[in-house]
C-alpha cells in the first residue's frame, strides 16, 4: 500500500469510488482537491469529466511529485492551506467551482519518508511538520509545560494514560527521535509486544494533529468551502477518526437547518438563517472489498451535502478583521 517504488501507487486513495459519486461532477466542470496528496482524488475527478481541477496541498513534497503524478493540462496546483481556497480561487480568477472534496489526515507518501517524521515505525527526527515551516515535534515536546503535553495527548489522541506519557517525555528530555519518543510512550502506556493497539498510535496522532492546528483548519476549511461553491455545488468530506468527524457532522447539521439567530436590533426577535446546504447524505464507511485490500481504510467517514443559493454564514479572515 505505501510503497514508493516505480509501479506502485505512493498512496492508495480511499473511499475514492464514494467521493467521485457524491461530487457527481458534469462533463467540464471545475473541482477542487483539496488535500491532493499523490492525487488519487484529482486523478478520478479528472476521469469523471472535470474541465479543471485545482489541487491544493500545504505539502511543498506533495505540490512537487504532483507535477509528474499527474501530468494532465487541466490541473492547477497550489501549495496553500485548504482552508485559504475560496481566497486562492478569487485571486486567480476562477471563481465558484462545482464541487470541492478534501480528505484529512496524513498521505502514505509523507508516512513512509522517515525523515518527515510521521511514523514511528522508522526512526526519523521528530518533525510532523505536514507545511515543512513552524514548531517541530521536538521542538514542542522538548519546550511545552507537561500539563499542556498531557492535554494534547488526550484531546487530540483521546490517550486515557496521557498524563504518564506526559511525565515520561518530560523526565526524558530533550527527545530528538522518532525510535525514542515511541520506546518512551510504550513504556509509560503499559505496552506489550503483540498487544492489538500500540500506545504510539494515539500519541504520534495527538502531536501531529496538534502541530499542525489540524482541526483548527477542519473547521475553517469547510467555511472556506461554503464560500468557494456555486449554488448547487457538492462537497465531499472523508475523516478518520471520530474528532474529525463529529466536526463534519456538526457543521452539515448547523448548516443544513434553518437555524435561527437573535437580530443584531431586536435580539429577542429571531431572524431565521436560510441553510447554506442541502440533501446531506448519511455517512458512508468503506466496503469489505476495499477494507480487505486497504485496512487504512478501516475507521473512514464520508460525509457530503449539495450548496444552497443561501449567502454563506462565515466571512473569510481578512473580512472578519475588518
Ligand atoms: C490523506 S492525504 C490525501 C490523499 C489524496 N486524496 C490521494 O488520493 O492521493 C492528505 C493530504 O492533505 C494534505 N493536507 C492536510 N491538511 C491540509 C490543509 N489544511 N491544507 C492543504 N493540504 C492539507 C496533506 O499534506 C496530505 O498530502
Amino acid at each position: 500500500m505505501t510503497s514508493t517504488g516505480a509501479n506502485t501507487a505512493p498512496h492508495v486513495p480511499v473511499l475514492v469510488n464514494e467521493v467521485v459519486a457524491a461530487l457527481a461532477i458534469h462533463g467540464g466542470e471545475t473541482a477542487v482537491d483539496g488535500t491532493f496528496g499523490a492525487g488519487g482524488y484529482t486523478r478520478a475527478m479528472l476521469s469523471a469529466g472535470a474541465g479543471r481541477v485545482i489541487g491544493f496541498d500545504r505539502d511543498p513534497d506533495a505540490i512537487e511529485a504532483g507535477r509528474s503524478l499527474v501530468p494532465d493540462p487541466r490541473l492547477t496546483l497550489v501549495e496553500e492551506r485548504f482552508s485559504h481556497m475560496d481566497r486562492v480561487l478569487a485571486e486567480r480568477g476562477i471563481g465558484l467551482v462545482d464541487a470541492i472534496a478534501l480528505d484529512i489526515g496524513v498521505s502514505s507518501m509523507q508516512l513512509d519518508r522517515a525523515e518527515r517524521g510521521f511514523s514511528f515505525q522508522a526512526d526519523g527526527p521528530l518533525d510532523m511538520r505536514m507545511s515543512r515551516s513552524g514548531m517541530t515535534a521536538a521542538e514542542f515536546l522538548n519546550s511545552a509545560e507537561e500539563a499542556e503535553i498531557a492535554r494534547v495527548l488526550r484531546d487530540y489522541g483521546e490517550e486515557p494514560r496521557a498524563r504518564a506519557i506526559a511525565r515520561a517525555i518530560v523526565a526524558a528530555r530533550p527527545v530528538e527521535r522518532t525510535a525514542e519518543l515511541a520506546a518512551i510512550v510504550r513504556r509509560a502506556g503499559g505496552y506489550r509486544p503483540g498487544q492489538k493497539s500500540d500506545p504510539a498510535t494515539r500519541t504520534f496522532q495527538a502531536i501531529r494533529i496538534h502541530l499542525n492546528a489540524e482541526l483548527e483548519e477542519l473547521e475553517e476549511g469547510l467555511e472556506a468551502a461554503e464560500r468557494a461553491l456555486k449554488p448547487g455545488g457538492r462537497l465531499a468530506v472523508v475523516t478518520f477518526h471520530s474528532l474529525e468527524d463529529r466536526i463534519v457532522k456538526r457543521f452539515f447539521r448547523e448548516r443544513s437547518g434553518a437555524t435561527p439567530a437573535g437580530s443584531r436590533h431586536r435580539p429577542e426577535i429571531m431572524d431565521p438563517i436560510e441553510p447554506t446546504f442541502e440533501r446531506v447524505a448519511k455517512p458512508v464507511a468503506a466496503s469489505e472489498r476495499e477494507l480487505a485490500a486497504n485496512p487504512r481504510a478501516r475507521s473512514a467517514r464520508l460525509r457530503s451535502a449539495v450548496r444552497t443559493a443561501a449567502p454563506a454564514r462565515s466571512h473569510n479572515t481578512r473580512e472578519r478583521l475588518q
